[in-house]
């Protein structure tokens, strides 16, 4: 089991206040590790958030990682306009490509880390043949495509499933956990041996987001 200490916090900007998105950049830059950015393209997801021109313009304000979680249909078509836009991680679903490993060493060739999300509803089993090629599994807590959502405790066993298979490979791949993540979630979340907590509502949707990277931090005993 990962030590508590190793665990980190990435503010999803999809909670953010996208009319002061600089402004609310600059509360959470001191505290937060990552920074994670929700790309949803309407048709993987019920939702549309944002593309490649915001994450150029937050690149300079900003001297976090960027996190990009690729909730869209084609993501091949998009990590090299997102690698050269300032992502340091970019995220699939591998619901979406046909062939995870050769889209794992497309991102990698672009000099950025890869990360392999998952959707509730997908086996965790799909990811482990993967696992000893990538720098981050997402596991995803919600359906993806809303923050503010409840945390799905089904999950927890899935984060148990992928901290045994990562420590059987002896894989130092983080293992983040996005949606519904907050002080109540989080200790469960940590316990299951998740390295990365995402938040979007329990950071941005609170008066001092700084604080609120504080408290969860605390859930990790840090
Ligand atoms: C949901 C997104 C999440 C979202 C989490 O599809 O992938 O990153 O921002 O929001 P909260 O933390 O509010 O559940
Ligand atoms: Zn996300």
């Amino acid at each position: 089991m990962k030590k508590a200490e190793t665990v980190k916090i990435a503010p999803s900007i999809l909670s953010a206040d996208f009319g002061h998105l600089a402004d609310d950049l600059k509360k959470i830059e001191s505290e937060a590790d990552f920074l994670h950015i929700d790309v949803m393209d309407g048709h993987y997801v019920p939702n549309i958030s944002f593309g490649i021109p915001i994450v150029q313009c937050i690149r300079p304000l900003s001297e976090l990682p960027f996190d990009v979680h690729l909730m869209i249909t084609n993501p091949l078509d998009f990590i090299r306009p997102f690698a050269a836009a300032g992502a340091d991680l970019i995220t699939i679903h591998i619901e979406t490509v046909e062939d995870p490993k050769s889209a794992i060493r497309k991102i990698h060739d672009l000099g950025v880390k890869a990360g392999i999300s998952i959707h509730p509803d997908t086996d965790i089993q799909a990811i482990f043949p993967y696992l000893a090629d990538i720098d981050l599994v997402l596991i995803m807590s919600v359906y993806p495509g809303f923050g503010g959502q409840s945390f799905m405790t089904a999950s927890l066993d899935r984060i148990h499933a992928v901290r045994e298979e990562l420590d059987r490979i002896g894989s130092s791949a983080l293992i983040s956990v996005d949606g519904g993540i907050s002080e109540k979630t989080a200790p469960a979340v940590i316990a299951a041996g998740a390295t990365l907590l995402v938040a979007g509502s329990s950071v941005f949707g609170k008066e001092d987001p700084e604080e609120a990277i504080r408290i969860l931090k605390q859930c990790a005993g840090l």
